[in-house]
């Protein structure tokens, strides 16, 4: 193999992946062909490589530039015990929302104590299980939060470490549905109601205030809010630790080109010694940005249909990719046996295609107005840039069984998350 038959594709890929002298797309060094027959489709594919350099980069980034600091990874993006697994590895803290991704954080190797638990909604139950497993930092969204968790930890007798969540009045350029800094926000304090939930926590025997948590939004492409968000935090007063949330954008077309997390971190440790004292505790807790460019999608197409448009139906959709239905999210698409510009002697025959789902919603359109060179039934269709947010989201509509997840390292490649079955799809119900 020459140097001149491999391509690296652009920065919507996995790190390290490659185009070979077929013209296959390789992740993580496996022939994503190969491994559509082996696996199946659709599946979920990620390069366990660029998982770990972007935990690396957001830890050495950030503990290159202050002393006492710590990455989150907030696990809603990708919520598998094997992606816990890698990330608890990197040396990691934990972001869950939910009982559910506080189980899924411990079976997936992460100290309780390092574990923080957020939720705008959390259940007694649920504060229950945090309590009991000794979470580390409880995050509070509102009075009743505050009230409901005193009273469980005065129950088990224990004295819990808290932050509280601030609705800091500033918004990034983002979808509505992501956007969560602003005044009108279900989630987190707002500026003037904070200072009375300080005081709350400061009279109570049971919570010890440690600090302020914000996250203003996601997909957020744009440094400068996350220097506003930071300013008003701190002028709430004086607390050890500081956590601003996740929410850095990340690219899912070749033309997008987010702020690196090197660019991020120095931005928000910039901001954050010019706003608050010195000898704080510094948090971050990143989620699309960690595992978004990690993985891709592989479908295999079903039919291809022409009237209007050009339909070139696959074996997936909203159920294993919501975010284009939620969001109107856009994606690359490409056939993973034939990477566009691999082979200059071939004279391509694109077309622009509606890469539809196999859903029964008409919006079900996995991407919209993608230039596909002749698809053809039975070849493989990648979509990159679905580590966030797609696993997580995943769902049982219309039957179909959820993907499997697959990590693929140097040419190897193994399921930490088998297919459903049809069995599994009734293991639930009661006769
Ligand atoms: C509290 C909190 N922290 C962190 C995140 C992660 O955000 P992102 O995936 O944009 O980095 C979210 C996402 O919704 C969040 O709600």
């Amino acid at each position: 193999m020459t140097d001149q038959s491999i391509q690296t594709l652009s920065h919507v890929y996995p790190i390290g992946s490659h185009v070979d002298e077929r013209g296959h797309l390789l992740i993580g060094g496996c022939d994503a062909v190969e491994l559509a027959a082996q696996f199946g489709t659709p599946a979920y594919i990620v390069a366990e490589d660029d998982l770990r350099a972007r935990a690396r980069a957001y830890v050495g980034g950030l503990s290159a530039l202050y002393d006492d600091c710590d990455v989150l990874f907030a696990s809603k993006a990708f919520p598998c015990t094997a992606v816990y697994r890698v990330l608890a590895e990197e040396g990691l803290s934990c972001d869950v929302a939910s009982g559910g991704e506080l189980a899924l954080a411990l079976r997936g190797g992460f100290d309780p104590a390092r574990v923080y638990l957020h939720g705008n909604a959390k259940s007694l139950d649920e504060m229950r299980f945090a309590l009991e497993s000794g979470v580390g930092h409880i995050v509070l969204d509102s009075l009743h939060d505050v009230e409901r968790l005193e009273a469980v930890a005065a129950e088990l007798g224990v004295t819990q470490e808290v932050l509280i969540r601030v609705t800091p009045d500033v918004s990034g350029e983002t979808h509505a549905a992501i956007s969560t800094g602003q005044a009108n926000s279900k989630f987190g304090f707002g500026l003037a109601d904070a200072p009375e939930a300080i005081d709350r926590i400061a009279e109570s025997e049971r919570l010890r205030l440690v600090g302020l948590h914000c996250h203003i939004g996601s997909q957020l492409l744009a440094l400068e809010p996350f220097t506003r968000a930071v300013a008003a935090l701190a002028a709430l007063g004086d607390f050890d630790v500081y956590n601003f949330g996740g929410g850095l954008g990340v690219a899912y077309q070749q033309t997008q080109e987010p702020p690196s997390i090197a660019d991020y971190v120095t931005t928000l440790v910039g901001a954050a010694k010019a706003a608050v004292g010195p000898g704080k505790r510094l948090l971050i807790e990143p989620g699309r940005s960690l595992v978004a460019n990690s993985t891709v999608t592989l479908y295999t197409v079903e039919t291809v249909k022409r009237n209007v448009s050009t339909w070139v139906a696959v074996d997936g959709g909203m159920s294993d990719n919501l975010r284009p239905m939620l969001y109107g999210s856009k994606y690359e698409v490409a056939i993973a046996s034939r990477m566009s510009g691999f082979d200059p002697a071939r004279q391509p025959n694109y077309e622009l295609c509606q890469l539809a789902g196999k859903h029964c919603e008409s919006g079900d359109v996995i991407a919209r107005d993608v230039l596909l060179d002749d698809p053809q039934p039975g070849e493989i269709v990648v979509t990159p840039a679905t580590g966030a947010y797609g696993y997580a989201m995943s769902n049982n509509y219309n039957g179909v069984p959820r993907a499997p997840v697959v990590f693929c390292k140097d040419g190897n490649a193994r399921v930490v998350v088998r297919r459903e079955t049809y069995d599994d799809l009734s293991s639930r119900d009661v006769e």
